[in-house]
């Protein structure tokens, strides 16, 4: 795994304070927020939220797209800081001069930027490769942070990108900041589009390089895993048929192998394959058409033509969410969403239940393969056996549309959790695993705090 070093050597206590912004790129939509830290572990939050737009995730050039995302913060001052941005625009030029940043009026902003980064300092860093279906070549190998100030600087506006945060990295912190604890939060995790984990680790431990200037007193340093990319060589993960034709049609084969078997991105079209499979085997008697006599597997079906089961990437991950919730005996409000959302007509109740064991079971693989991952980073901080921690919780943040929304996500972690060694039964009752809801946005808020700190210490 890339492992990388964050130079982010704390995590907070809850009694910070300040105005911030952030943005948020990587997960199902770009935000712009503001964030006022309270001080008192609340925080208010302020944002705008729009969709990516797809032919950004894959244009020749990333200036496009970090255009966009200017413009987005533009609009953003507009609605919800217009004093601040036209007290802004009548002292433009002190802005553009070298010490320009230094003008209090100008917004520090946390970039959450979640997608693997060499990190060189706390607001630079360049791009490794690109998850989660964005590819945009140009991009990789450059300081994502530069590519961002150079669009805000194009519209002169008040806005200095004051750290570079991956948003497991931001869910840490914000969940440290909401719920400060003796043994602090261990861990922060995201199961949404796409699955990674960032943790405490000792300063002592990471043998990679470090260039640019962090705090050594703390002795620790947040660590950003990229655990999508556990095992990519197969030896120890699951791989049946229909993960090998998911990665093989996916724009990065061979990459993010843990990720495509565990994340909200990947679980529709994995059950998407198994579905297409058995419609094609005659002697399954699957969604089929009962006075069909053609030949093409495809017209002997229940299925409209335009239906996502015959499209890569048809089958949203969401409709695994509604077979997981319907336990009717009669499964209607999923036999409903198979024919509004999928346009399978008058699904039988068997159809509805074959669906149902599938998704269920690659929902179900999905969750188990997570506790793994949660499991090796708490024993990883050998919280599980320290005498200090003894009896405390071992807390865990956790964002993202699968683990918000897929129902009994969490149990099947905790059910897993208590099978594993070195946890157990026991250990599993001390893992508290909570949501920070849209907690990277605070959190990036919270590490430009620290580099704005970091900053005047400059001074
Ligand atoms: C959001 C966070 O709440 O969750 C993002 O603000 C994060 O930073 C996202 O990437 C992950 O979930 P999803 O489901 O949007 O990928
Ligand atoms: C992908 C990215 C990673 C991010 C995760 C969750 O795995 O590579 O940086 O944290 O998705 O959004």
């Amino acid at each position: 795994m890339s492992q990388i070093p964050t130079y982010v050597t704390a995590v907070p206590n809850g009694t910070e304070k300040g105005l911030y912004m952030a943005v948020d790129l990587g997960g199902t939509n770009f935000r712009v927020c503001s964030i006022h830290l309270n001080g008192d572990t609340t925080f208010n939050l302020t944002f705008i939220k729009v969709p990516i737009p797809k032919e950004l995730m894959v244009a020749q050039s990333s200036q496009e797209l970090f255009a966009f995302l200017a413009k987005q913060i533009e609009i953003f001052l507009k609605t919800h800081h217009e004093q601040h941005f036209e007290a802004h625009v009548r002292r433009r030029l002190t802005i553009s001069s070298p010490d320009g940043y230094k003008d209090e009026n100008v917004f520090r902003l946390g970039f959450t930027f979640s997608f693997p980064v060499r990190q060189v300092g706390i607001n630079k860093g360049t791009l490794i490769r690109w998850t989660k279906g964005f590819d945009i070549p140009d991009a990789v190998g450059k300081d994502v942070c530069a590519l961002l100030q150079d669009e805000i600087d194009k519209l002169h506006l008040p806005v200095k990108v004051a750290a570079l945060v991956n948003d497991t990295v931001g869910t840490l912190m914000a969940r440290s900041y909401t719920s400060p604890g003796k043994t602090g939060t261990v861990l922060g995790a995201i199961f949404g589009t796409g699955t990674n984990g960032a943790y405490v680790e000792k300063l002592a431990n990471i043998k990679k390089p470090m260039t640019g200037d962090y705090d050594k007193s703390t002795g620790d340093m947040v660590i950003n895993t990229e655990w999508g990319s556990f095992d990519n060589q197969l030896n120890v993960l699951p791989n049946t048929t229909w993960d090998i034709e998911l990665d093989k049609a996916s724009v990065n084969p061979g990459i993010q192998m843990y990720e495509k078997r565990v994340s909200g991105m990947f679980l529709g079209e994995i059950v998407r394959l198994v579905l297409q499979d058995m419609l094609k085997n005659p002697s399954i008697s699957l969604f089929k058409d009962e006075n069909s006599s053609h030949n093409d597997w495809r017209s002997t079906t229940s299925i409209a033509q335009q239906s996502g089961v015959y499209q890569q990437w048809g089958l949203d991950t969401s409709i695994m969410s509604v077979a997981a919730a319907d336990n009717t005996p009669e499964l209607s409000t999923l036999r409903q969403e198979l024919e509004s959302v999928l346009h399978i007509y008058s699904p039988a109740l068997e159809d509805a239940q074959a669906f149902k064991a599938i998704a269920g079971a690659v929902g179900r693989r999905a969750a188990r393969l997570s506790a793994v991952a949660i499991a090796a980073v708490v024993l990883q901080t050998g919280k599980m056996t320290d005498p200090s921690s003894e009896g405390e919780p071992i807390d865990i943040g956790v964002d993202g549309s699968l683990v918000e929304h897929y129902p009994y996500f969490r149990d099947m972690i905790y059910e897993t959790l208590r099978a594993i060694d070195g946890i157990g039964e026991e250990g599993a009752k001390r893992i508290r695993i909570g949501i920070a809801k849209d907690g990277s946005g605070v959190g990036a808020a919270l590490i430009a705090l620290v580099a704005a700190g970091m900053e005047k210490t400059k001074d």
